[in-house]
């Protein structure tokens, strides 16, 4: 790795990428070379030097290497230099405000309904043993469409995949092959040489279905309380987003807001039904604060402590994001936990290896949410080496958005149903990831709860 880039695009091309650099920092400690010029880190103090800004340094710019490009070209929140992003940013910040996301709860609950209806009528018809990932899935890719594009994918009201979203998934393990053809010379030619006719036929239909969703959006009131109506109202006071920008936004808010919510969902259900212990004490938070379903909401949620314990464990063990995302460390070099690194290496802090890193947390490879509630014995554990959402100007936006919808959807299914793994044998865990995980299902056997407990 001190030689050459290859074993990195090995790594990455595999899908084994962020557990490899995990057993890496387990061999060797907290700083490992992953690539001639490249560290991965696992100390927790290393994410503000990293993703933060301080005085006398400015961001460290992200790697773009790493990212796929937008669609169409133009430059996306995720996708673009610190000026873009922070007009960006700001604009977005109104759609993501304590009071749009009470006035996007309505438009969530709706589909979070439309789940709950689904999974009975499916026990109704004797189908009980259900793939819980699609079902996810289904869910957060409807209420993101619905608050991105002011339209559900209906992939709920189907209980199928829209294309679309089919297509997004298709060209995941693609996007790991182009982050290395980005590394080579004359990368241009030899990405349009690897990427096959079908691939690109595929991407072309996503754009244009984006570039329509966004039409159709535009053509929609500004009142109401989706992204698009925030960024409408707000787009005439500063310089704001011109029409590609819009349609590289919307793919980027989508792909961003789905994917990961529904991850941590398959996630928190499979390592609850793996840790019996931690599933009664949830069930009786649940079905001892709520008499009535109606009751659960944005506000009867934030009072679940346990609950959101759990959700933060299930983040540290399953992030959803699980490599480090790269960052170039400005010209002048900086100190990085305790280590001098010189100006241009490419830096990063690995969510995977530093959540189960043992000199961050005690007992870390066991599921504790009681760690995140003060428990004594694990006073020692370093809570802030686990940031799911990333760090500083650049994390995620969408923070809060994903813990009112995987509150309100655990809650809700913990109240009305007892769960079971129905393949116990299988490690659901040990899973490809091309940044995101590549889930495999996760057939769960549902039964609505006796209602005496
Ligand atoms: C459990 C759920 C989620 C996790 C774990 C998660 C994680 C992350 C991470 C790690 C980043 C940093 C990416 C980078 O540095 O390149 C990020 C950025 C972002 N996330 Fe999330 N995310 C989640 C849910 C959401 C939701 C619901 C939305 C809503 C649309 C969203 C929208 C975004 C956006 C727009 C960015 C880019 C922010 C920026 O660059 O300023 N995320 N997310």
């Amino acid at each position: 790795m001190a030689a050459s880039r290859v074993p990195y695009m090995r790594m990455i091309i595999s899908g084994r990428f962020a557990q490899q650099i995990k057993a890496l920092h387990e061999k060797y400690g907290n700083v490992v070379r992953i690539a001639p010029n490249e560290l991965s880190f696992t100390d927790g103090d290393a994410w503000k030097v990293i993703y933060g800004t301080r005085t006398g340094h400015g961001q460290k710019q992200k790697d773009l290497r790493f990212y796929p490009p937008t669609p169409g070209g133009a430059p996306s929140i995720i996708y673009s230099d610190d000026a873009d992003h922070s007009r960006f940013r700001r604009l977005l910040s109104h759609a993501f405000s304590d009071s749009s996301l009470r006035g996007q709860e309505p438009i969530i609950k709706s589909y979070v309904d439309l789940l709950m209806q689904r999974l009975n009528e499916n026990i109704a018809a004797e189908k009980n043993v259900l793939d819980m990932v699609s079902w996810y899935n289904f869910t957060t890719f409807d209420i993101i469409g619905d608050l991105a594009f002011g339209e559900p994918f209906d992939c709920l009201k189907n209980s199928n995949y829209h294309q679309w979203v089919h297509i997004l998934f298709s060209h995941m393990k693609m996007s790991a092959y182009a982050n290395v053809a980005r590394r080579l010379p004359g990368s241009g030619r030899l990405l349009k040489l690897i990427t096959p006719k079908r691939v690109t036929a595929q991407r072309d239909w996503h754009f244009e279905m984006t570039k329509e969703k966004v039409q159709a959006r535009l053509s929609k009131s500004n009142e109401r309380p989706d992204f698009f109506g925030n960024i409408l109202k707000h787009n005439h006071t500063e310089k704001g987003f011109s029409l590609p920008e819009m349609i590289s936004n919307g793919s980027t808010l989508i792909i961003a807001g789905s994917e990961t919510t529904a991850t941590l969902l398959s996630g928190v259900t499979y390592l609850l039904l793996r840790n019996p212990r931690v599933l009664a004490k949830l069930q009786e938070e649940v079905r001892s604060t709520f008499t009535r379903e109606e009751e659960i909401n944005l506000d009867s949620c934030n009072k679940l402590e346990y609950c959101l314990a759990t959700l933060t464990e299930a983040l540290r063990m399953y992030p959803p994001v699980s490599p480090g995302l790269p960052r170039i460390v400005d010209a002048q070099g900086d100190l990085i936990a305790g280590d001098w690194i010189p100006g241009g290496t490419i830096v990063s802090v690995s969510h995977l290896a530093a959540s189960y890193s043992p000199s961050n947390f005690t007992d870390a490879d066991q599921f504790i949410p009681e760690r995140h509630l003060n428990d004594p014995r694990y006073k020692n554990d370093v809570r802030h080496a686990m940031q799911p959402f990333s760090f500083g100007p650049r994390n995620c936006i969408g923070r809060n958005l994903a813990y009112v919808e995987m509150r309100i959807i655990l809650a809700r299914m913990i109240f009305n149903f007892d769960m079971e793994l129905a393949e116990p044998e299988k490690d659901w865990l040990d899973q490809d990831a091309f940044v995101l995980w590549d889930k495999p299902a996760l057939n769960v056997k549902l039964t609505p709860r006796s209602k005496e407990v």
